[in-house]
């Protein structure tokens, strides 16, 4: 489903953000691990601000194992307890609630000295649309529940799900905006599934999609659609490449580009080419320090 984020949306998913963030111990940031920093919520840092955060990389299957540890090191360095799952096969959940513990040990350990009785850690799962939530809600439940949607302002009464002993977690997620001003950064978003297809020109997604592959994967580009890349690597002609090769032709054998260009992003989204992050750790990390600096 996509939202068109507005304004008043905003400020409502962050009102609400807010309110349920009164209730929990830790809140559990929800990234897809593609797109570690692409997919966060431009103002996550504010909106949290001092609470403990478990930065959750999830979707690791389909990401580039090398790259997802690099950021989950940058995460850490950043005073988080990041955690890689993958949310809809329940892999690595163990991790999850190990990163809980450590993230609440001090309040725990204050309450204990205060004599207070021991109680399980409470939490709630923050993110933008579409990087797992609701699976990861359902999977520690053990159960399938209805999908409350991604529609920001829809109210109902929250009730804790119970992981075990030693975990209750809220059963709504709270869904923030991503980030869209920047256009490539929606280009990696619409690559992910994170932004559905009106919001974007999806042959500049493509188009992107394909330089990527070109830049960090050229071989199982090749292989992948039986296509020869040249010095030029131009792109038209490796649509055309791709077309005729996957007889996706219009009247009068003219290629269907858009036919390719569906196939590109499906086949990106889908991790059938390979396993990627389009974050890109090395070419991204200087401008990280630099936005914090300013
Ligand atoms: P949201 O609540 O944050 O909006 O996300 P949601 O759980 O609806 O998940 C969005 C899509 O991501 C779903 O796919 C879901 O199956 C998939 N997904 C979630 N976690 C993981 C993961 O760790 N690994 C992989 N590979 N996929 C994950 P979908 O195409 O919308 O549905 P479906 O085809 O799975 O039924």
């Amino acid at each position: 489903m996509t939202i068109q984020w507005f304004p008043g949306h905003m400020a409502k998913a962050r009102r609400e953000v807010t309110e349920q963030l009164k209730m929990v111990d830790v809140v559990f940031e929800l990234v897809d691990a593609r797109i570690p920093l692409s997919s966060r919520n431009p103002m996550i840092d504010e909106i949290i601000n001092q609470k403990p955060r478990v930065v959750i990389l999830n979707k690791k299957d389909m990401s580039k194992q090398s790259e997802t540890d690099k950021w989950t090191q940058y995460f850490k360095n950043e005073g988080f307890f990041p955690v890689q799952i993958d949310s809809k096969h329940g892999k690595h959940l163990n991790e999850l609630m190990k990163a809980a513990k450590a993230a609440t040990k001090d309040k725990f350990d204050r309450e204990r000295r205060k004599g207070l009785r021991p109680r399980a850690i409470r939490a709630m799962i923050v993110g933008i649309p579409n990087v797992g939530k609701s699976t990861l809600i359902n999977k520690l439940a053990k159960k399938t529940m209805a999908k409350t949607g991604n529609t920001p302002g829809v109210t109902k009464k929250q009730q804790w799900i119970k992981v075990g002993k030693e975990l209750e977690l809220l059963d709504t997620p709270g869904i923030l905006w991503p980030r869209f001003e920047d256009q490539v950064i929606g280009k990696k978003l619409s690559l992910t599934g994170a932004i559905k297809d009106s919001i974007v020109h999806l042959d500049e997604v493509a188009i992107y999609g394909l330089n990527f592959l070109i830049e960090n994967d050229p071989e199982k580009l090749q292989k992948f659609y039986q296509i020869e890349l040249t010095e030029e690597n131009d792109v038209v002609e490796l649509f055309d490449q791709i077309g005729k090769r996957r007889g996706m032709l219009k009247r009068g054998n003219e290629i269907d580009y858009e036919a390719v260009t569906e196939l590109l992003i499906r086949d990106l989204r889908n991790a059938k080419i390979g396993n990627y992050c389009f974050d890109i750790y090395e070419e991204m990390k200087d401008s990280l320090y630099e936005t914090k600096d300013n």
